[in-house]
C-alpha cells in the first residue's frame, strides 16, 4: 500500500502542475523535479525548516552541503561573489550541468543549513525546461540534492524517485528520463586554483578550455587524510551510488552468478567455466552503449545499475569504460559504487 501511495505522487509536468509545485516550494514543501542530469529534491533555500526536511527525507548527514538552483544569472550574482572566472564559466555553460562553488555574499538570505555552515555556496542554473519553468515561477532560490536516499543510486526516472522518497515528497514532477544521466560537475572557484570537486556533465577539458588554464582534480586520497577543519567537498567523503549487491570493475569475463553491465561489443566476453555473455538471461545483462557512445552510456548508467541490482545476482561485473570526456564521470560513480 505504501508503495502505491508513493507512486501516486508522480504527475506529468504540465504548466498547471508546475505552477502548483512552485507554490508548494514557496510554502515550504518538498518538490521532486527533473533536471538534465538527475531528478532533484527541491526546497525553499531561504527557509531553514523546509531545507531541514530534505536532510531528514534523504537521511543525509548535516555536514554535507546542498546545491542552490536558480533560473537566471542575476539571481546567482545576488547569492555569491562571481569573479571573472565564474562569469566565464557561467557564460559558456549555464544553463547546463555544472555547479560553481563560490564565496557567499553577506546577507544573501540563504538558510545556514544549506551550506552546512561553510562560507561558500554551490550554485547552478539547470537546463531542463521543466526545472527552468519551476524556478522561474517559484522566483526563489531552490536547494536541491539528487532525489535519492543518501548513499543510494541517483534517480534518472520518476519511478526511481518514488521508490526512494515517494512518501516524503509532496509531488514528483515527471518528465521522463534525464538526458545527461550523471550529476553536474562541481567546480570550486573559491580558491586561486580552479578545482573540480566532482566530475560530471561538463568535462575537465571543456572547463580548462573555457578558462584558458589548468583545472585541478580533487585528490580523493588527500581528502581522506584531512583531519583538521572542514573537508574540502564534504559529500565526496561518503560512500556513494551504491547498489545493494557488490560491483566488480574492469571485468574481462563474467563469473557464474554475476550480472553484466556491458559497454560495446560482447564478442569477446565469456562466462568463466563455459558459455558466452550474450547467452545470459535478459534480467542479467544490460549494455550501456553498444556503439561505445559515452554520452549514451552516462544516460543509461543509473537506470541499468538499478535494473541489475537484484538479490538473485552475486555481483554486477562492469566492462572497462574509457576514462576520457564524460567517461571520467561514469568511472568516478562506478569506483564509488565498487567501494561501497
Ligand atoms: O546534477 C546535480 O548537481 C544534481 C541536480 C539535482 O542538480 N544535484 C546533486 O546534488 O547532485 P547532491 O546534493 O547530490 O550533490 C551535491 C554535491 C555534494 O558532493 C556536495 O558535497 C557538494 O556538491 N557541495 C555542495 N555545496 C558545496 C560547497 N559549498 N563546497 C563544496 N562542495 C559542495
Ligand atoms: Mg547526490
Amino acid at each position: 500500500m505504501l508503495f502505491i501511495s508513493a507512486m501516486a505522487k508522480i504527475r506529468s509536468a504540465t504548466d498547471a502542475l508546475i505552477e502548483h509545485a512552485a507554490q508548494i516550494l514557496r510554502d515550504g514543501g518538498l518538490v521532486a523535479f527533473p533536471t538534465e542530469t538527475v531528478y532533484g529534491l527541491g526546497a525553499h533555500a531561504c527557509d531553514e525548516d523546509a531545507v531541514a526536511k530534505i536532510f531528514t527525507a534523504k537521511g543525509r548527514p548535516s555536514f554535507n552541503p546542498l546545491i542552490v538552483h536558480v533560473a537566471h544569472m542575476d539571481q546567482a550574482a545576488e547569492l555569491v561573489e562571481m569573479d571573472s572566472r565564474a562569469k566565464t564559466i557561467a557564460t559558456h555553460f549555464w544553463p547546463g550541468p555544472i555547479t560553481l562553488v563560490l564565496p557567499q555574499k553577506q546577507g544573501n538570505g540563504i538558510a545556514g543549513n544549506v551550506s552546512a555552515g561553510l562560507p561558500t555556496l554551490a550554485v547552478r542554473i539547470p537546463a531542463h525546461e521543466v526545472a527552468r519553468k519551476l524556478l522561474s515561477k517559484a522566483a526563489i532560490p531552490v536547494a536541491a540534492p539528487s532525489a535519492n536516499k543518501s548513499g543510494n543510486l541517483s534517480p534518472t526516472r520518476p519511478t526511481h524517485v518514488a521508490e526512494g522518497l515517494g512518501d516524503a515528497v509532496d509531488v514528483i514532477l515527471a518528465a521522463g528520463a534525464c538526458d545527461v544521466g550523471v550529476e553536474s560537475s562541481v567546480l570550486d572557484l573559491s580558491t586561486d586554483v580552479p578545482t573540480l570537486l566532482r566530475p560530471g556533465g561538463i568535462t575537465r577539458e571543456m572547463i580548462a578550455d573555457a578558462l584558458g588554464c589548468d583545472v585541478a582534480l580533487l585528490d580523493m586520497d588527500a581528502i581522506k587524510d584531512e583531519t583538521d577543519g572542514q573537508p574540502k567537498s564534504p559529500g565526496m567523503l561518503l560512500k556513494h551510488y551504491a547498489p545493494k549487491i557488490p560491483v566488480r570493475l574492469n571485468a574481462v569475463d563474467v563469473e557464474p552468478g554475476e550480472a553484466l553491465l556491458a559497454f560495446g561489443s560482447l564478442k569477446f566476453m565469456g562466462i568463466k567455466g563455459g558459455g558466452r555473455a550474450s547467452d545470459l538471461p535478459d534480467s542479467a545483462i544490460r549494455n550501456l552503449s553498444e556503439s561505445q557512445d559515452l554520452h549514451e552510456a552516462a544516460s543509461n548508467l543509473f537506470a541499468m545499475m538499478r535494473a541489475l541490482d537484484l538479490n538473485a545476482h552475486k555481483a554486477i561485473a562492469v566492462m572497462n569504460i574509457p576514462d576520457h570526456g564524460i567517461g571520467c564521470a561514469i568511472n568516478d560513480r562506478l569506483r564509488r559504487a565498487a567501494a561501497g
